[in-house]
C-alpha cells in the first residue's frame, strides 16, 4: 500500500495525527496556511505557541492540534526564496526530515504537509515539490511509525507539481 497521497485538500479538516503548518519564525500566526491553522484550532493554540521561543528556518516545534481534527500541529518554518544561493534547497529539505523526525520520535503513524515555502515565501514550485517528495521518500525507507504521508494541495497546479514531482524522484 502506498504510505504517500497527494491529494487536494484544505489541510485544517484532515484527520491525521499532525499536520504540518507553514509557520514563520515567531510561531505566532500570519496568513495563508498559518492563518488558517490559528483560526481552526482556536486562540489556544497561539497562547502556546507563545511559549515556545520561536523556531529557526529549517526546524520545526510541535503542539497539540486544540479544535483541529488532527492532534497535533508542527511549525515547521521554511526558506524564503533568495533565488537559490542562500541554502534555501537545504533549509526546505531540512524542515520536511525536521518535521518527520519530530512525528517519528511522538509515535505518530500519519502526517500531511502543506507546500511549505509555496506561498508568500515564493519557493519555486516544481523545485519545492522535488525536495518534499524526494525527502519524505528518503525517510520512509528508514523504520519509523510513520505509515502514512498526505500532502495536502490547496490547488491544482500543486497537485499536479507533486504528481510530476513523484515520478522523478
Ligand atoms: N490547506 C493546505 N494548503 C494551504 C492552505 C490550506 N488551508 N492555505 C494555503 N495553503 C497553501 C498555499 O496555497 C501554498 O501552496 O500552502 C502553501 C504555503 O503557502 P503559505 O501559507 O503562504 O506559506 P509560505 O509560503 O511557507 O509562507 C509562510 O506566510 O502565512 C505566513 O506566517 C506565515 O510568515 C509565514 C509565511
Amino acid at each position: 500500500m502506498n504510505k504517500i497521497e497527494i491529494l487536494q485538500a484544505d489541510i485544517t479538516t484532515l484527520e491525521v495525527d499532525a499536520i504540518v503548518n507553514a509557520a514563520n519564525g515567531s510561531l505566532c500566526g500570519g496568513g495563508g496556511v498559518d492563518g488558517a491553522i490559528h483560526r481552526a484550532a482556536g486562540k489556544d493554540l497561539l497562547a502556546q505557541c507563545r511559549t515556545l521561543g520561536g523556531c529557526d528556518t529549517g526546524f520545526a516545534k510541535i503542539t497539540p492540534g486544540y479544535h483541529l481534527p488532527a492532534k497535533f500541529i508542527i511549525h515547521a518554518v521554511g526558506p524564503v526564496w533568495y533565488g537559490g544561493a542562500k541554502n534555501e534547497e537545504q533549509l526546505l529539505a531540512s524542515c520536511y526530515r525536521e518535521s518527520l523526525r519530530i512525528a517519528a520520535e511522538h509515535q505518530l503513524t500519519s502526517i500531511a504537509f502543506p507546500a511549505i515555502s509555496c506561498g508568500a515565501y515564493r519557493f519555486p514550485i516544481p523545485r519545492a515539490c522535488e525536495i518534499a517528495y524526494g525527502e519524505v521518500q528518503k525517510f520512509l525507507q528508514s523504520q519509523s511509525s510513520i505509515k502514512k504521508v498526505i500532502f495536502a494541495c490547496f490547488d491544482a497546479k500543486l497537485e499536479n507539481a507533486l504528481l510530476l514531482a513523484s515520478r522523478k524522484v
